[in-house]
């Protein structure tokens, strides 16, 4: 009997310990996935918004492109979606919270833009 206590205080000591808080998620994984699942089908892997020669949306790697514009005026872009020369974007203010436009904008700029 006397030799189970250290375990039984063990024991005791880990059913008292509380669970962990949910770990933050990192903005670019959930960017990364928000890109893949929603976005890619026109900006494509490579962000360049070109597929076959045939241009669909946005190109997001031109220095001077798109991605040169404020944070602002891009996050009204995707949340109220935009027409182009090429195809229209759908507004996601829907599908896709403000938290998740920051994230997603985010993952574009650090994986596809050459600007400042
Ligand atoms: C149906 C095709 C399509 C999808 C899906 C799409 N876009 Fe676009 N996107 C476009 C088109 C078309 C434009 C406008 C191109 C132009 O101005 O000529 C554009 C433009 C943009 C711009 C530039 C906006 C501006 O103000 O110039 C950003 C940023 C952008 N898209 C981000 C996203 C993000 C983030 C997603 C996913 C959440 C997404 N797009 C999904 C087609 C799409």
């Amino acid at each position: 009997m006397f030799r189970l206590t250290p375990i039984l205080l063990l024991m005791i000591l880990t059913a008292c310990g509380k669970p962990l808080p949910p770990q933050p998620q990192d903005p670019l994984t959930v960017g990364k996935r928000i890109y893949f699942a929603r976005c890619v089908t026109c900006h494509q892997r490579n962000g360049s918004g070109t597929l076959k020669n045939r241009r669909w949306a946005a190109d997001f790697t031109e220095p001077g492109g798109v991605l040169a514009k404020p944070d602002e005026e891009l996050v009204q872009s995707i949340m109220k979606g935009k027409k182009g020369d090429f195809s229209r974007m759908p507004a996601f203010e829907p599908i896709l919270s403000p938290e998740q436009v920051d994230a997603v904008l985010l993952y574009i700029r650090k994986t596809y833009w050459q600007g400042e």
